[in-house]
């Protein structure tokens, strides 16, 4: 079996975007799971604060990631930042969140999260691809064919080797802030069936089993330890268990304590 390694990331969304309260929480964090071998920890928080917390991680092994960015490198786009821009702050970027996507924008679409994950990579930076469907897709039988058209647009024209630079997660929208997560055995089916089943199409069985793949949807410190028991799912992406020093204790929970 192939061995992949954990990674639990925070997604602080809108939150926490000043340097005083940032540098609090990850004061905070940072003795208990900053040092772990184990499981990749990684922190989006707000732009605003990426340098600050930046500069206060250094030597420590929590990663950072922006939340978003722009597929250009730069010009007129106001209000957006480029892989380039984020390369010295971070290693990771979240792409195709669903709350971006609902916006509905040019921006967000399947072609656009195509065009932000290669220049990503090619910027040097891990993408975390969102993908998942909303309640009234999931309701019409529609999850499979949702989800295999947002992996396989996205990750379209990418090289093995990029491909599997990527980290992919599950985020059904109708578990995402709603404190109702998936079960994680569907959860699991979901990730085996139709997230690595795309990319076995695409790049191979070998390459679907070494992507990582996480969770997302109101995972908190006491339901991680059931979605990381899953064969198929390799950590979680949390939104708002990941606001309090609360989330030292979930990351601990995800790796057994
Ligand atoms: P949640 O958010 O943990 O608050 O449900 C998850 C996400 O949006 O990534």
């Amino acid at each position: 079996m192939v061995k992949r390694k954990p990674i639990i990331a925070g997604n602080w969304k809108m939150n926490l975007g000043t340097v005083d309260e940032a540098v609090d929480l990850v004061r905070k964090l940072r003795p208990k799971i900053g040092s772990l071998k184990q499981v990749d920890v990684v922190l989006c928080p707000p732009y605003t604060v990426l340098a600050a917390l930046a500069e206060i991680l250094d030597r420590s092994r929590i990663m950072l990631g922006a939340q978003n960015m722009h597929w250009e490198p730069k010009g007129a786009h106001t209000g957006e930042i480029s892989a380039g821009m984020l390369s010295g702050l971070c290693e990771y970027v979240i792409v195709g969140h669903s709350e971006r996507r609902a916006t509905g924008s040019v921006e967000e679409t399947n072609a656009a999260v195509q065009k932000k994950l290669a220049a990503a990579l090619e910027g040097g930076l891990t993408p975390i691809l969102c993908v998942g469907e909303s309640k009234s897709e999931r309701d019409a039988g529609q999850t499979q064919s949702v989800i295999v058209e947002q992996v396989s647009v996205a990750l379209g024209s990418l090289s093995a080797g990029d491909v599997q630079r990527c980290v992919l997660a599950y985020e059904p929208i109708w578990a995402i802030g709603t404190g109702a997560a998936a079960s994680p055995v569907e959860a699991n089916r979901v990730i085996a069936l139709t997230i690595r089943g795309s990319i076995a199409k695409g790049w191979g069985e070998g390459l679907a089993q070494s992507v990582r793949v996480q969770y997302g949807g109101s995972v908190n410190p006491e339901n991680i330890a059931d979605f990381m028991a899953m064969p198929e799912i390799d950590g979680a992406l949390v939104g708002g268990a990941s606001l309090t020093p609360d989330f030292a204790d979930l990351v601990l929970n995800a790796v057994g304590g």
